[in-house]
């Protein structure tokens, strides 16, 4: 039994002082607008920790954190996600993809995600890779837990005005599909770790995956056990038929969110992963946060069908 815990969007605040006008940018100008009108209500730091010590007190072998862990990319984010980060846990416990807002505007990797550069680091070697001004450290990354690959996919591109898609590009998908048939050949179980809704229409034409036609073919041709992915800050569950059997896709609202208007309450998934007579069995257990008790507690458990 393998044990894996799913996070997301941790959106962590408040934004540090000079946020807007340092290194300006009109994008994050406006995101900085955007959290000081609303999205500070709905992500409180002291819920992400509340989720985080929720994870660290059920002690799961690993944890898969799908992006979106800043919000405007500013340089001040990075050091306090980093440090978040460090108290969590250390970074051969915890996967991270980037998500659009960790790449929010044009900005070199030396200034933003080399402070979370640990976090995304494979222990496989992949030959096919792609690196990015903004992410300048090899996607995808493999790492390899007993019998489960953790697959990290990075798909935070900067955007226009308005915009959150998100985009793979053609390297990512060829490697993906030689390690998908590769990983599964070998016993593996995959798990593959995005942070957009990897499906076609699972998100607006706005904030999509650009390329997720494209993925959804990767999928269908060479399966997967699990794909993790954040960026709708809801509860959702996708299954895909592929020609090795059913490929379930599961999205976690924010880790962050204290008040449930727009968005479900902060939430994280643990998935109990196992194989039994020659099929990977998944259960998957949600656990929420509170607001009348400040406490995280279970919310529904169920099982995945193989
Ligand atoms: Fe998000
Ligand atoms: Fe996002």
């Amino acid at each position: 039994m393998f044990t894996l815990a799913h996070l997301s969007d941790v959106h962590l605040g408040p934004l540090p002082a000079g946020a807007a006008s340092r290194h300006f940018a009109l994008k994050r100008a406006l995101g900085v607008m955007n959290w000081r009108l609303s999205r500070h209500r709905q992500h409180s730091p002291a819920v992400a920790q509340a989720i985080a010590a929720d994870i660290t007190r059920a002690a799961p072998d690993h944890v898969a954190l799908t992006g979106d862990i800043v919000n405007v990319a500013a340089r001040a984010e990075f050091v306090a996600a980093a440090r978040w980060m460090q108290a969590f846990g250390p970074p051969d416990w915890i996967s991270f993809v980037p998500g659009n807002h960790d790449c929010y505007v044009r900005m070199a990797w030396q200034h933003g995600l080399i402070h979370l550069e640990p976090y995304m680091q494979g222990d496989m070697r992949v030959p096919l890779t792609q690196e990015t001004p903004q992410i300048a450290t090899p996607f995808p990354y493999v790492r390899l837990r007993r019998n489960v690959a953790l697959i990290g996919l990075a798909t935070g591109v900067p955007q226009p005005l308005h915009r959150a898609s998100g985009q793979l590009g053609r390297t990512q998908l060829t490697s993906l599909a030689s390690l998908l048939s590769d990983l599964r050949e070998r016993g593996y179980a995959r798990v593959v770790m995005i942070h957009h809704p990897p499906l076609p229409g699972l998100a607006s034409p706005r904030k999509a995956l650009l390329d997720a036609p494209q993925l959804r073919e990767v999928l269908e041709a060479h399966g997967a056990e699990l794909v993790l992915h954040g960026h709708n800050h809801e509860h959702m569950l996708n299954t895909l038929n592929s020609r090795f059997g059913t490929v379930h896709v599961l999205g976690v609202p924010s880790a962050s969110v204290a008040v449930g208007d727009h968005h479900p309450l902060a939430a994280w998934n643990l998935y109990r992963i196992q194989r039994q007579s020659g099929k990977w069995l998944i259960d998957v257990s949600i656990r929420s946060y509170d607001p009348a008790s400040h406490q995280v507690a279970p919310l529904t458990e169920f099982a995945l069908s193989s």
